[in-house]
């Protein structure tokens, strides 16, 4: 879910640590789990595996949740899309503090206050480590005694149990559903036929819950009983697995190595820059950013609000010249320019006439791109799936034309054709 700018630097920061990175080795967390995920899979059954994959990744401090649409077909690269993708920053972290309060009540009730104790805090945070080391247990056990040696302070065993955790995290699962809703009624956008926000708000959860196949588990608080139990009753005709072939804590690290299986990745978002490139009178070249790559459409929590959901650049009055003509082109999100390719055609961008009103460029979350040009003119194309760009050199993206697009799709060469120019 990040934006190209926090992509950038996480870059620059891995760089200026000595990893050998570029902007292709950059790979989403639930794109990893769920590249684990369909090899395990096709690996285990000797079948191909098609469907929606729901990735749930509960770890220390973040809950991550993402759609995934899987096409993987025996003896084929699998094409994995990412449809949808939220996270939240309330996982095992905040059951470890909630079972954390739990203790010290046990404590208060028999006498003993933290807050009286000398180094208040040096105890706490034993009480906190406890706490986790208690919960991990607890997958398994049904109860579990509980030490906290301190050297200043002689504290009595406690007792935590599997029922205990139940209610601790009870609420932060009722989050975490409304999490997976939203996250999966956010898929509903990306589809080539797109439903109207209201249309998508008024579909019932059980539908929403039919649409999803399968199920992965990921993230080690996924080991913990009732967070299992809560994906099994929300989704109760889904094929559910906390185990992608690998630990579930290590799903995400066992897809990153597999990288021959990112050739046909998919992402929600374009992870390509839209440039709008032009020449002025005196023959100066410009380029406007339109749109930056693996930038959110729309905030995700305001989405279902909204009456229509898209991205849209409009310059302001009098920024770009009233006349001639610029191209609209395309980069990848490292910066290398890319090829166009609509419905077999291709060429380095298309042509947007300047004129009495300002241009706009609109990109819908279903791939839909319309281009209006200053005369008004629109130009429409539908890129189905955004794709991941592994590999130098060799970037397209591909499209397929709509309705009857009138700008034209040409070289770059065409911007020092003086017949475009007025
Ligand atoms: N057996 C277990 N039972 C319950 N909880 C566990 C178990 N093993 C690990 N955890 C919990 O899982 C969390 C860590 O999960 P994970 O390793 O997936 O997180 P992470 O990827 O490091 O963090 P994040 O995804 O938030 O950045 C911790 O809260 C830990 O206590
Ligand atoms: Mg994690």
């Amino acid at each position: 879910m990040w934006t190209g700018d926090q992509r950038k630097r996480l870059l620059e920061v891995a760089r200026s640590a000595g990893l050998p990175v570029d902007d292709h080795t950059l790979i989403d967390e639930p794109i990893a789990a769920g590249v684990a995920w369909v090899n395990s899979r096709m690996a285990r059954s000797g079948q191909g595996v098609r469907g929606q994959l729901l990735v749930f990744d509960m770890g220390g401090g973040t809950l991550d949740v993402a759609v995934l649409d899987v096409r993987a077909d025996l003896g084929h690269e699998p094409e994995i899309s990412v449809l949808s993708s939220w996270g939240v920053d309330e996982a095992g972290d905040a059951l470890d503090e909630a079972l954390a309060g739990e203790l010290e009540q046990q404590l208060r009730d028999m006498g003993h206050d933290v807050d009286d104790l000398p180094m208040a805090a040096g105890v706490r945070a034993m009480i906190r480590q406890a706490a986790k080391e208690a919960k991990e247990r607890l997958s398994h056990d049904l109860d579990t005694q509980v030490a906290i040696r301190h050297p200043d302070a002689e504290l009595p065993t406690l007792s935590l149990s599997q029922e205990q955790v139940d209610t601790a995290i009870r609420d932060q699962l009722t989050r975490a559903t409304h999490l997976v809703w939203a996250v999966l009624r956010g898929a509903q956008v990306t589809h080539e036929v797109a439903k109207a926000p209201d249309e998508i708000r008024a579909i019932p959860l059980e539908t929403l819950a039919e649409e999803v196949d399968f199920v992965l588990l990921a993230g080690g608080m996924s080991r913990v009983p009732s967070v299992a139990r809560m994906l099994a009753s929300l989704f109760p005709h889904a094929e559910i697995s906390s185990d992608a072939g690998v630990a579930s804590d290590e799903a995400i690290v066992a897809g990153l190595a597999e990288t021959a299986s990112y050739e046909r990745v998919n992402l929600h978002r374009p992870p390509f820059h839209f440039v709008l490139e032009y020449e002025d009178k005196d023959g100066v070249e410009h380029a406007t950013s339109v749109y930056e790559a693996h930038s959110p459409f729309y905030p995700p929590y305001q989405a279902m609000q909204r009456s229509s959901l898209y991205y849209e650049w409009r310059p302001p009055r009098g920024a770009l010249p009233a006349v001639g003509a610029g191209l609209v082109s395309v980069f990848t999100a490292g910066g290398e320019r890319a090829r166009l390719s609509i419905d077999g055609a291709d060429g380095d961008g298309f042509v947007l006439r300047f004129g009495p009103n300002p241009p706009a460029v609109l990109i819908y979350p279903n791939g839909r791109v319309l281009i209006v040009d200053g005369k008004g003119s629109r130009t429409e194309f539908l890129v189905p799936r955004w794709p991941v760009i592994r590999g130098k050199d060799h970037a397209v993206l591909y499209a397929n034309k709509r309705g009857d697009s009138r700008a034209p799709l040409v070289e770059r060469s065409w911007m020092k054709d003086p017949l475009f120019l007025h």
